[in-house]
Protein backbone atom coordinates (compact mmCIF):
# COMPACT_ATOMS: atom_id res chain seq x y z
CA UNK A 1 0.00 0.00 0.00
CA UNK A 2 1.20 3.28 -1.10
CA UNK A 3 -0.41 5.95 1.09
CA UNK A 4 0.60 9.62 0.36
CA UNK A 5 -0.73 12.78 3.31
CA UNK A 6 -1.92 15.89 1.43
CA UNK A 7 -3.63 18.97 1.49
CA UNK A 8 -7.22 18.70 0.69
CA UNK A 9 -8.12 20.79 -2.35
CA UNK A 10 -11.22 21.92 -3.53
CA UNK A 11 -11.70 19.37 -5.94
CA UNK A 12 -11.48 16.77 -3.44
CA UNK A 13 -14.18 18.34 -0.84
CA UNK A 14 -17.39 15.75 -2.52
CA UNK A 15 -14.86 12.52 -2.56
CA UNK A 16 -13.79 13.85 0.90
CA UNK A 17 -17.58 14.11 2.37
CA UNK A 18 -17.97 10.51 0.69
CA UNK A 19 -15.10 9.45 2.99
CA UNK A 20 -16.25 10.75 6.30
CA UNK A 21 -19.83 9.54 6.04
CA UNK A 22 -18.39 6.05 5.12
CA UNK A 23 -16.09 6.04 7.96
CA UNK A 24 -18.63 6.61 10.69
CA UNK A 25 -21.62 5.24 9.38
CA UNK A 26 -21.13 2.02 11.48
CA UNK A 27 -19.59 3.85 14.14
CA UNK A 28 -21.92 3.90 17.49
CA UNK A 29 -20.32 6.99 19.12
CA UNK A 30 -21.80 9.07 16.20
CA UNK A 31 -25.11 10.81 15.05
CA UNK A 32 -23.30 9.84 11.17
CA UNK A 33 -23.24 13.98 10.09
CA UNK A 34 -19.44 14.23 10.52
CA UNK A 35 -19.49 15.21 6.53
CA UNK A 36 -21.70 17.92 7.11
CA UNK A 37 -19.34 19.25 10.06
CA UNK A 38 -16.51 18.64 7.60
CA UNK A 39 -18.31 20.90 5.03
CA UNK A 40 -19.80 23.99 8.00
CA UNK A 41 -16.23 23.80 8.72
CA UNK A 42 -14.78 24.66 5.68
CA UNK A 43 -17.05 27.60 4.88
CA UNK A 44 -16.49 29.19 8.28
CA UNK A 45 -13.59 31.37 10.01
CA UNK A 46 -12.48 28.25 11.98
CA UNK A 47 -11.39 26.77 8.92
CA UNK A 48 -7.31 26.72 7.94
CA UNK A 49 -7.17 24.98 4.65
CA UNK A 50 -3.46 23.73 5.31
CA UNK A 51 -4.86 21.41 8.18
CA UNK A 52 -7.19 19.66 6.22
CA UNK A 53 -5.63 16.54 4.91
CA UNK A 54 -6.35 13.90 2.76
CA UNK A 55 -5.01 10.16 2.76
CA UNK A 56 -4.21 9.03 -1.15
CA UNK A 57 -4.11 5.26 -2.20
CA UNK A 58 -5.08 5.85 -5.61
CA UNK A 59 -8.59 7.02 -4.61
CA UNK A 60 -9.05 9.35 -1.25
CA UNK A 61 -8.97 7.07 2.00
CA UNK A 62 -8.95 9.16 4.85
CA UNK A 63 -9.17 12.70 5.73
CA UNK A 64 -8.35 14.66 8.89
CA UNK A 65 -9.70 18.38 10.09
CA UNK A 66 -7.82 20.93 12.60
CA UNK A 67 -10.03 23.99 13.16
CA UNK A 68 -9.75 27.21 15.18
CA UNK A 69 -11.35 27.15 18.37
CA UNK A 70 -10.48 29.23 21.66
CA UNK A 71 -10.02 28.45 25.19
CA UNK A 72 -11.56 30.75 27.90
CA UNK A 73 -10.90 31.60 31.34
CA UNK A 74 -11.50 34.55 33.75
CA UNK A 75 -7.94 35.09 33.31
CA UNK A 76 -7.62 35.34 29.61
CA UNK A 77 -8.59 33.60 26.07
CA UNK A 78 -5.96 31.43 24.43
CA UNK A 79 -6.25 29.87 20.42
CA UNK A 80 -6.25 26.35 19.79
CA UNK A 81 -6.92 23.45 17.50
CA UNK A 82 -10.26 20.91 17.57
CA UNK A 83 -9.17 17.91 16.11
CA UNK A 84 -12.33 16.72 14.51
CA UNK A 85 -12.79 14.79 12.19
CA UNK A 86 -10.24 12.02 11.29
CA UNK A 87 -11.82 9.03 9.19
CA UNK A 88 -10.56 5.82 7.72
CA UNK A 89 -12.78 4.50 5.00
CA UNK A 90 -13.77 1.05 6.94
CA UNK A 91 -11.42 -1.40 4.36
CA UNK A 92 -8.11 0.74 5.24
CA UNK A 93 -8.55 0.95 8.79
CA UNK A 94 -6.13 -0.71 11.42
CA UNK A 95 -3.49 0.01 8.79
CA UNK A 96 -2.04 3.11 10.17
CA UNK A 97 -3.34 5.35 7.73
CA UNK A 98 -5.37 7.14 11.10
CA UNK A 99 -1.57 7.33 12.71
CA UNK A 100 -0.13 9.05 9.60
CA UNK A 101 -2.82 11.39 9.25
CA UNK A 102 -2.71 12.65 12.79
CA UNK A 103 1.19 12.50 12.77
CA UNK A 104 1.03 14.76 9.76
CA UNK A 105 -1.84 17.38 10.97
CA UNK A 106 -0.04 17.75 14.41
CA UNK A 107 3.18 18.23 12.46
CA UNK A 108 1.48 20.70 10.42
CA UNK A 109 -0.31 22.66 13.11
CA UNK A 110 3.06 22.86 15.26
CA UNK A 111 4.64 24.08 12.09
CA UNK A 112 2.04 26.84 12.03
CA UNK A 113 2.25 27.69 15.35
CA UNK A 114 -0.11 26.29 17.48
CA UNK A 115 0.77 25.64 20.98
CA UNK A 116 -2.21 22.31 21.30
CA UNK A 117 -4.71 20.48 20.15
CA UNK A 118 -8.10 19.52 21.78
CA UNK A 119 -9.82 16.16 20.86
CA UNK A 120 -13.35 14.51 21.75
CA UNK A 121 -12.61 10.67 21.36
CA UNK A 122 -11.84 7.45 22.08
CA UNK A 123 -9.84 7.88 25.23
CA UNK A 124 -8.59 4.40 23.92
CA UNK A 125 -7.34 5.49 20.79
CA UNK A 126 -5.55 8.90 21.42
CA UNK A 127 -3.15 8.65 24.23
CA UNK A 128 -1.09 6.95 21.74
CA UNK A 129 -0.69 10.66 20.31
CA UNK A 130 0.30 12.09 23.83
CA UNK A 131 -3.20 13.36 24.60
CA UNK A 132 -4.10 13.41 27.79
CA UNK A 133 -7.24 13.68 29.51
CA UNK A 134 -8.16 17.64 28.85
CA UNK A 135 -9.06 17.82 32.57
CA UNK A 136 -5.42 17.34 33.83
CA UNK A 137 -4.81 21.08 33.02
CA UNK A 138 -8.22 22.13 33.72
CA UNK A 139 -9.74 22.32 30.52
CA UNK A 140 -13.32 21.23 30.77
CA UNK A 141 -16.21 20.33 27.46
CA UNK A 142 -18.79 23.36 26.65
CA UNK A 143 -21.00 20.59 27.24
CA UNK A 144 -21.54 16.92 29.12
CA UNK A 145 -19.02 14.81 28.25
CA UNK A 146 -17.27 11.63 29.80
CA UNK A 147 -14.21 13.16 31.12
CA UNK A 148 -11.99 10.22 29.59
CA UNK A 149 -12.82 11.13 26.07
CA UNK A 150 -12.09 14.66 26.02
CA UNK A 151 -8.61 15.39 25.59
CA UNK A 152 -5.73 17.79 25.34
CA UNK A 153 -1.66 17.48 23.65
CA UNK A 154 0.67 20.07 24.22
CA UNK A 155 1.95 20.89 21.22
CA UNK A 156 5.23 22.70 22.50
CA UNK A 157 7.06 22.26 25.80
CA UNK A 158 4.25 23.43 28.08
CA UNK A 159 2.02 24.66 25.76
CA UNK A 160 -0.80 24.31 27.76
CA UNK A 161 1.16 25.69 30.84
CA UNK A 162 -1.38 28.11 32.52
CA UNK A 163 -3.65 27.49 30.59
CA UNK A 164 -7.11 26.31 31.88
CA UNK A 165 -11.26 27.10 31.24
CA UNK A 166 -14.05 26.39 28.89
CA UNK A 167 -13.33 25.51 24.83
CA UNK A 168 -15.41 27.53 22.61
CA UNK A 169 -15.94 25.58 19.14
CA UNK A 170 -16.54 27.92 16.21
CA UNK A 171 -20.38 27.93 15.40
CA UNK A 172 -19.84 25.47 12.94
CA UNK A 173 -19.55 22.66 15.30
CA UNK A 174 -24.09 24.16 16.27
CA UNK A 175 -26.36 23.03 13.73
C1 LIG B 1 -10.53 5.99 14.37
C2 LIG B 1 -9.92 5.81 12.99
C3 LIG B 1 -9.74 7.17 12.33
C4 LIG B 1 -8.55 5.14 13.18
O1 LIG B 1 -7.94 5.02 11.93
P1 LIG B 1 -7.09 3.72 11.56
O2 LIG B 1 -6.41 3.97 10.28
O3 LIG B 1 -7.99 2.54 11.66
O4 LIG B 1 -6.07 3.70 12.79
P2 LIG B 1 -4.58 3.16 12.77
O5 LIG B 1 -4.51 1.90 11.96
O6 LIG B 1 -3.65 4.25 12.40
O7 LIG B 1 -4.41 2.82 14.28
C5 LIG B 1 -3.40 3.34 15.08
C6 LIG B 1 -3.43 2.61 16.38
O8 LIG B 1 -4.69 2.78 17.06
C7 LIG B 1 -5.37 1.53 17.24
N1 LIG B 1 -6.78 1.81 16.99
C8 LIG B 1 -7.38 1.99 15.80
N2 LIG B 1 -8.69 2.30 15.98
C9 LIG B 1 -8.90 2.30 17.31
C10 LIG B 1 -10.06 2.53 18.13
N3 LIG B 1 -11.26 2.83 17.62
N4 LIG B 1 -9.90 2.47 19.47
C11 LIG B 1 -8.70 2.16 20.00
N5 LIG B 1 -7.57 1.95 19.29
C12 LIG B 1 -7.68 2.00 17.96
C13 LIG B 1 -4.74 0.60 16.26
O9 LIG B 1 -4.82 -0.73 16.69
C14 LIG B 1 -3.29 1.11 16.24
O10 LIG B 1 -2.61 0.68 17.40
P3 LIG B 1 -1.02 0.43 17.39
O11 LIG B 1 -0.37 1.71 16.93
O12 LIG B 1 -0.73 0.08 18.80
O13 LIG B 1 -0.83 -0.68 16.41
C15 LIG B 1 -10.76 4.88 12.07
O14 LIG B 1 -10.94 3.64 12.72
C16 LIG B 1 -12.14 5.46 11.73
O15 LIG B 1 -12.28 6.17 10.73
N6 LIG B 1 -13.17 5.13 12.53
C17 LIG B 1 -14.51 5.58 12.27
C18 LIG B 1 -14.61 7.07 12.51
C19 LIG B 1 -14.15 7.45 13.91
O16 LIG B 1 -14.54 6.82 14.89
N7 LIG B 1 -13.31 8.51 13.97
C20 LIG B 1 -12.74 8.98 15.20
C21 LIG B 1 -13.71 9.79 15.98
S1 LIG B 1 -13.05 10.15 17.57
Amino acid sequence: MNIIIRQETIEDYQTTENVVKRAFADSMHSDQTEHELVSRIRKSDAFIPVLSLIAVEREIVGHILLSKIKIHSDKQTVDSLALAPVAVLPAYQKQGIGKLLIHAALKKAKELGFHSVIVLGHPEYYPKFGFKKAAYWGIQAPFDVPEEAFMALELTDNGLYNVSGIVEYSSAFSV
